[in-house]
């Protein structure tokens, strides 16, 4: 990995982190736009979305996926800001509409990382993004809160067998900017900041940990 830890040749004892290329999925969004601000004071970054970006991709498609690293080509690590879920009633949910979870967030960051294996280089890492109801549940959001638990488990399964890689997520509780759309489900929880989420994001590619689920809350 380019990013690697070296010491600052003039002060010894001074360890940096160079520059790395990042590629983050979802970069226009609101998380996304957070991460991407925070790892570009340091980073190269690479942004992919569905039409945004300078790459697009459908990540619940895998040869999309595979498409979308041929023309990327090697990172460092890869980010992902990205999955669908449909929120609704459990009473009126049909097996179409977890589907979209499964595919979309659950499969479609899966995707990310079984493509992204060969073109990550040794020592870099994937971030996945969950979500706070995975420990959380809330009224109509029981699809996500099934997609966000398969993600944690799979993160730290993955983190296992994953020997060239490190591999984390960050389950964010709402934010603050997203309470306009999503603020009547989720009633009395406390929101946080897009900025405080990117933290959580900077903290997995630019720290040393693997198979862990950063909380935001
Ligand atoms: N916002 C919250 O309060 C919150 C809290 C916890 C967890 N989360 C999770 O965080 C993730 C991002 O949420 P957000 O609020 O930042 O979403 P958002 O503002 O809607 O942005 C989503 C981004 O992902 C891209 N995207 C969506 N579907 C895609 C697909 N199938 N393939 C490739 N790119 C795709 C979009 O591309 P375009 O720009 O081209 O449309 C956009 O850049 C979601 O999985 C959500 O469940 C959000």
């Amino acid at each position: 990995m380019r990013g690697n830890l070296s010491r600052n040749p003039r002060n010894p004892r001074r360890v940096e982190l160079t520059t790395v290329r990042i590629l983050i999925v979802g970069a226009n969004g609101t998380i996304g736009k957070a991460v991407a601000a925070e790892l570009s004071e340091r980073h190269e970054i690479v942004t992919a979305g569905r039409s945004s970006g300078s790459f697009q991709v459908n990540i619940a498609d895998p040869k999309s996926v595979s498409e979308l690293f041929s023309a990327v080509a090697k990172v460092d690590a890869v980010v992902c800001a990205a999955g669908n879920v449909h929120f609704g009633p459990l009473e009126e949910m049909t097996a179409e509409q977890f589907d979209i979870g499964l595919r979309d967030k659950l499969m479609g960051q899966v995707n990310l990382v079984l493509a992204g294996r060969e073109f990550v280089s040794s020592g870099g890492s994937f971030t996945l993004i969950a979500g706070t109801l995975s420990q959380d549940p809330v009224r109509f959001g029981v699809s996500a809160s099934m997609v966000n638990g398969a993600l944690e488990s799979f993160v730290r399964a993955a983190a296992i067998e994953l020997r060239d890689h490190r591999i984390n997520a960050v389950s964010p509780s709402v934010l603050q900017e997203s309470m306009g759309a999503y603020g009547p489900y989720f009633r009395g929880f406390e929101p946080v900041p897009a900025k405080r989420v990117a933290l959580a994001f900077s903290r997995s590619v630019e720290g040393a940990q693997t198979g862990r689920i950063y909380r935001v809350e």
